[in-house]
């Protein structure tokens, strides 16, 4: 991998304080409907969630798509269940106090992969991100900042640093495919390769 391939895409998605509060109320109401994957030091890592419960990321995913087509001038799709999907490629992460996500990229079925910062305290953890070149770690990382979004390729690694806040850091991630989607027996599982 070259340092063009492994790019980040930062860019601003504002969305007004009624819909932020509205998305919150709406993510903490639907606790009994969320599904977990990868508990991790004994946390669930990622948290999924249908789009009828939380509609305000429509825009944020919609947005998503249309970034990324402008980087890579491909048409995008975030896959969901909405769409006939098995399943959402699109998850929140909620870092409680004290924790952290470890090393990991996405999967490499998707092209690019991506995060939206909803909530983010101060001291919360920014993202790195990390990638090989001629055997040693190119390791860099990013201000994690309220209502930016990040997109970069799905294969490149990355970790979030420990939330040292008293306050949740929550986050929405996703990933993007082109079409036709390569369609795989690690599709229909939730993706994420994590390296310990
Ligand atoms: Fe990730």
């Amino acid at each position: 991998m070259n340092d063009e391939n492994n790019k980040i895409f930062e860019k601003r998605f504002d969305i007004s304080k009624n819909i932020k509060k509205s998305l919150l109320n709406n993510l903490s109401n639907s606790k009994s409907k969320l599904d977990y994957s990868h508990r991790f030091n004994g946390r669930w890592e990622n948290q999924y969630l249908d789009i009828d419960f939380v509609p305000e990321i429509k825009n944020i995913l919609d947005f998503a798509c249309q970034l990324g087509r402008k980087i890579i001038n491909k048409a995008l799709i975030i896959p969901n269940k909405r769409l006939g999907f098995q399943n959402n490629e699109f998850w929140f992460n909620i870092s409680k106090p004290g924790e952290s996500t470890g090393w990991h990229d996405h999967k490499i079925k998707s092209r690019i992969s991506g995060v939206y910062y909803i909530k983010i305290p101060d001291r919360s953890g920014n993202i790195r991100f990390r990638y090989k070149n001629k055997g040693s770690y190119k390791e860099w990382s990013l201000d994690s900042e309220e209502n930016k979004m990040i997109l970069f390729n799905s294969d490149l690694e990355h970790c979030v640093g420990k939330n040292n806040s008293d306050e949740k850091r929550i986050s929405l991630a996703f990933n993007l495919y082109t079409f036709p989607i390569n369609w795989s027996k690690s599709f229909e599982s939730n993706s994420i390769s994590k390296f310990y």
